[in-house]
């Protein structure tokens, strides 16, 4: 198997849960707090270990007590932290997260340490980054760091995987360096301009992706499944019915098992499922990288399942065979 980098993100998450989002002004009693491992970056780094793949992190904490918990968590799962920097006199990246009891959250994030990955540092990293086989990236450090990774990555031929979020505008270069694409309805729609709500909008904005220069195009629609557009595919994965606990590091649960997939040399139907299956196993669970499983489980899941992927190159919503 290759190796994915992931370049991206490592926060600390500040995870309070409460019976129901506060209004504005107003001070409410909340029922646990959590301080769990996060950030994009850090989480898919997770999902892809977990999901069997050889993976390294590449970013960088600041040297305080968040940094170190950040390292143990991913090295426990099996990431290479090798290319994870500590930096003085700037606070490890953190996330507060409020999570209600119908599992949805909102999160402010503050880069800090994220904010240092820059150009000149990924330069300097270069010589071992040149050695991945797929590049995954998110939205989570600066921009401009994004835009020249993957510009120099398509001119060394290593694949990316994008993952915009927050979403951002990108222009078309950007975009047709980008192999693959994989975001929400919400980001799919702040990128072109164009509304996402179902299944069909979905692929007629995946369509207009992919007419920019984009190979493969994969939007997440929650409950209603996930779409995936390329020259070859047009497939629906209907979403997995599970008991949402908190559906915080779905989304980079699906990045990371979609890459790992792919990279272990399955096809976008099998990846499209492992990555749909994952995501799902992980919204009945608490938090970022406590939610994230690994392949044995996410196998047994599918196994138990009478759902299928539609496997023909048609588009269909019904999800059958
Ligand atoms: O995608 C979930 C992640 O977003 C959280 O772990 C939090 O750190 C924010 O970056």
């Amino acid at each position: 198997m290759g190796l994915i980098t992931v370049i991206g993100s490592l926060n600390m998450d500040l995870v309070v849960r409460t019976p129901k989002m506060p209004q504005a002004g107003e001070t409410l009693a909340g029922t646990d707090f959590h301080l769990i491992p996060g950030g994009k970056g850090a989480n898919q780094s997770v999902a892809a270990a977990r999901a069997g793949a050889t993976t390294r992190m590449v970013g960088c904490i600041g040297a305080d007590a968040f940094g170190p918990v950040l390292l143990d968590s991913l090295t426990a799962a099996g990431v290479d932290v090798s290319g994870v920097t500590s930096l003085d006199g700037i606070t490890t990246g953190t996330a507060t997260i409020v999570v209600d009891d119908c599992g949805e959250n909102r999160i402010i994030i503050v880069a800090g340490a994220n904010g240092m990955v820059s150009p000149d540092f990924i330069q300097d990293q270069w010589p071992a980054i040149r050695q991945s086989d797929l590049i995954l990236l998110q939205h989570e450090i600066p921009l401009q760091t994004v835009h020249t990774i993957i510009a120099q990555a398509h001119a060394d031929g290593i694949q990316v995987i994008l993952n915009p979020a927050p979403v951002y505008a990108m222009s078309r270069n950007i975009l047709s360096q980008v192999d693959t694409l994989i975001l929400n309805e919400v980001e799919a729609s702040a990128l072109t301009g164009l509304k996402v709500t179902d299944p069909n909008t979905a692929r007629i904005v995946a369509s207009t992706l992919v007419d920019l220069g984009v190979h493969t195009v994969i939007i997440t629609l929650g409950s209603n499944g996930a779409i995936l557009h390329n020259t070859r595919y047009e497939l629906f994965q209907p979403a997995f019915k599970v008991e949402v606990v908190d559906t915080t590091a779905a989304g980079d649960t699906f990045a990371g098992g979609y890459a790992a997939s792919i990279l272990s040399g399955k096809q976008p139907p099998e990846a499209l499922l492992y990555a749909s299956a994952a995501s799902a196993l992980a919204v009945t669970r608490l938090g970022a990288q406590t939610s994230i499983p690994d392949r044995t489980e996410v196998e047994a899941f599918i196994a138990a399942q009478t759902i299928k992927i539609n496997r023909s190159p048609m588009f269909n919503t019904n999800g059958g065979d």
